[in-house]
């Protein structure tokens, strides 16, 4: 599974997955050859992802695990000589960048973003835009399209399903704070940094036990595993994205043209195409 630490952005995630990735195309060719009638609109709607939002199996909330307290310990991870504390780690204006090389400079909003309201986006999304997997990667995205969800964010027209999912209402209520120039900067700043592939893909029965901790699967110590059942564990955002534009949590312009595609999916029908799209190079 993923590197434990939530602040090392060098290291890929791993996705684990049930599915046998030939078996997908069908899949998708299945999906796509769909008709949509009301009536299997009905049939095909989707029981909730849980796991896609960071949630138990059963839906429940993750038990609460207590912040680990700074007591002023020097950090640090391989591939990067930076050093930080956790209070440096966590600080939301000014979070640590342990790959200053990986970008050029970043916009202020993007390093610090603005106080009192909108948190720096290299806290959740890493300075170089690869994002954290509870939040989202937002390297590469076209600029018209990042502007796009910022106003939508904005306006109302993307909200997430889950109300629990406390990340997502934020981002809403940062691009409330945000004007259009930090907008814009952001959005061209993350365009330039191209988008690399950085997640394996595990075709797995089993996946090694892990904890939920705001949204992370972090895997636990030891070598105990569990069933992996119908759920993709790690890649769990673009499962979340496919829920929310299916259910119309995201009404912007370009969620429309993803609704017809992904109207009649189950979630079944979700996890193959994960599956499959995580498998691709970009
Ligand atoms: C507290 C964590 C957090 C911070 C800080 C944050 N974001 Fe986000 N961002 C998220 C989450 C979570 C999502 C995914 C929301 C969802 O599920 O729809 C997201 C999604 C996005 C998206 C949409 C990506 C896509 O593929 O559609 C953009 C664009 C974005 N953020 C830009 C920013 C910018 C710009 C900043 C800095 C001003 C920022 N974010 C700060 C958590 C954060």
């Amino acid at each position: 599974m993923r590197a434990p630490s939530p602040w090392s952005a060098k290291l890929s995630n791993t996705v684990f997955m049930r599915i046998f990735i030939p078996a997908l195309v069908v899949a998708l060719c299945l999906v796509s050859a769909r008709g949509a009638s009301p009536q299997q609109r009905e049939q095909a709607a989707p029981s909730p992802l849980p796991w896609a939002y960071g949630f138990m199996p059963d839906g429940s909330t993750p038990p609460l695990i207590p912040t680990v307290k700074d007591d002023g310990t020097i950090r640090h991870i391989p591939s990067s000589d930076s050093t930080f504390t956790l209070t440096q780690v966590r600080n939301g204006f000014d979070p640590a960048d342990w790959h200053p090389g990986d970008h050029g400079p970043m916009p202020d909003i993007v390093a610090h973003g603005k106080k009192p309201n909108v948190m720096a986006c290299a806290l959740c999304h890493y300075s170089n835009g690869k994002g954290r997997p509870e939040n989202a990667g937002i390297s590469d995205l076209p600029v018209v399209y990042f502007i796009q969800q910022m106003n939508d964010f904005k306006s109302g027209a993307r909200t997430s399903a889950e109300p629990r999912k406390t990340n997502a209402i934020r981002m809403e209520g940062f691009a409330k704070d945000m004007n259009d120039d930090e907008i814009k900067a952001a959005a061209e700043y993350f365009a330039t940094i191209p988008w690399t592939p950085w997640i394996k893909v595990v075709e797995s029965e089993t996946v090694p036990k892990f904890r939920i901790t705001a949204g992370l699967f972090l895997k636990l110590e030891g070598n105990e595993r569990e069933p992996l059942g119908n759920r993709v564990i790690e890649l769990a955002d673009m499962a979340r994205q496919i829920y929310d534009i299916q259910h119309g949590f995201r009404k912007g312009p370009s969620a429309q043209l993803m609704q017809k595609a992904v109207e009649n999916l189950t979630s079944d029908d979700i996890v193959a195409i994960i599956a499959y799209v995580a498998s691709l190079n970009p």
